[in-house]
């Protein structure tokens, strides 16, 4: 299967990420979970093939991804790389640095110059490349000056470690701030990356959306499917292998009778469109317009399978959209 899908760009759908020249895939791989290493290195291995070969060209790291948070899943990322180096033109890689990562002050969540630097160089080394697509603030620090974090990602694509920057976790006054900086610079910042999704509407309510779409910024989508409960992973119970199962309390305390009860309503409308819910998760968040793309987690190559096929059904009737919000807002 592996690269053998020469087919793989007519399957998939590439948005500008904003108003930029960078296209990305709809849908995206992300490494957060099962990417590290306690996990198998044969799946992640298949998984991102499998990711490749049905056209997913963005694959969204950071620093601490993976379990340990100590750079597992960026080595594991190298590793796979190794096998596939030809097609690094054919790849947009992006890291994170901002999150506690090392031990002392220059390691812990913060957005300084000292700490930034000196974790991109950490990234390249660990996954063996020569610059990342796109390099992303973590989340916003107010202990930093921003023209100190904006600074840093700016250097870092002066350097040619970065070809573009982004932010994430920057809700609508904290990037618009930023942007005026980068704008001074003419730093190419091309990227927001927010939490989003059915059950998750805090860009809509900040009016985040609006302003990226209004400033030409992309927002690179993550939780989209927020961490599995907008799938069929949890509508018969609790399965041991699944992020719950596996004692995630975050979100396992949220699955409670109402949470399944709207699930379940959800599916039904999925199944009416014909498709599965998480489908349906994925083309509600693409159907805003302000997203580029919507970064997946994923524990098996099935489920990246089944997830991609959401491009095909991106357009909801009135009606379903209305019953979808009666849904979200009870
Ligand atoms: N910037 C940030 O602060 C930040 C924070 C979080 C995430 N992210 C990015 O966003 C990415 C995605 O985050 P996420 O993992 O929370 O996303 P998600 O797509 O909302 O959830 C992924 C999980 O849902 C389950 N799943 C996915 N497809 C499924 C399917 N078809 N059927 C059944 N279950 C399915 C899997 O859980 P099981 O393990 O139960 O199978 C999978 O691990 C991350 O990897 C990272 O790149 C960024």
């Amino acid at each position: 299967m592996y690269i053998a899908n020469e087919k793989r760009y007519d399957r998939m759908i590439y948005n500008r990420c904003g108003k930029s020249g960078l296209k990305l895939s709809a849908v995206s791989l992300g490494f957060w979970k099962n990417f590290g290493s306690s996990g198998r290195f044969d799946n992640m291995e298949k998984m991102v093939h499998t990711a490749f070969d049905l056209g997913i060209t963005h694959f969204d790291l950071a620093n601490n991804y993976g379990n340990p948070y100590n750079g597992s899943a960026e080595e594991n990322f190298g590793r796979i790389l190794e096998g596939m180096r030809e097609y690094r033109d054919e790849m947009c890689i992006s890291t994170k640095a901002g999150y506690e990562m090392w031990a002392g002050p220059y390691g812990d969540r913060n957005g300084s110059r000292k700490y930034l630097t000196a974790s991109l160089d950490q990234s390249l080394k660990r996954m063996e490349l020569d610059y990342v697509d796109i390099f992303y603030h973590h989340v916003f620090d107010p202990d930093t000056p921003l023209e100190e974090t904006a600074l840093a990602l700016d250097n870092a694509v002066r350097q040619g470690k970065a070809l573009y920057v982004g932010i994430s976790n920057y809700n609508k006054a904290q990037t618009a701030e930023i942007m005026k900086i980068f704008r001074e610079l003419h730093t190419p910042f091309i990227v927001n990356q927010p939490s989003y999704s059915m059950l998750n509407r805090w860009v809509e309510d900040d009016g985040l959306d609006d302003f990226a779409a209004e400033n030409g910024i992309g927002l690179a989508v993550f939780s989209p499917l927020y961490q599995g409960f907008l799938t069929d992973r949890y509508l018969k119970g609790v399965p041991e292998d699944s992020r719950v199962g596996k004692g995630d309390t975050w979100i396992g305390n949220q699955l409670d009778e109402k949470m399944l009860s709207r699930l379940g309503r959800l599916n039904t409308i999925a199944e009416r469109r014909g498709q599965k819910l998480s489908q349906m998760a994925l083309s509600w968040v693409l159907s805003n317009k302000a997203v580029a793309t919507v970064l997946i987690g994923a524990s098996r190559p099935e489920q990246i399978e089944e997830n991609v096929r959401c491009i095909d059904k991106l357009v909801f009737s009135e009606e379903e959209k209305r019953e979808i919000e009666n849904i979200l807002c009870e």
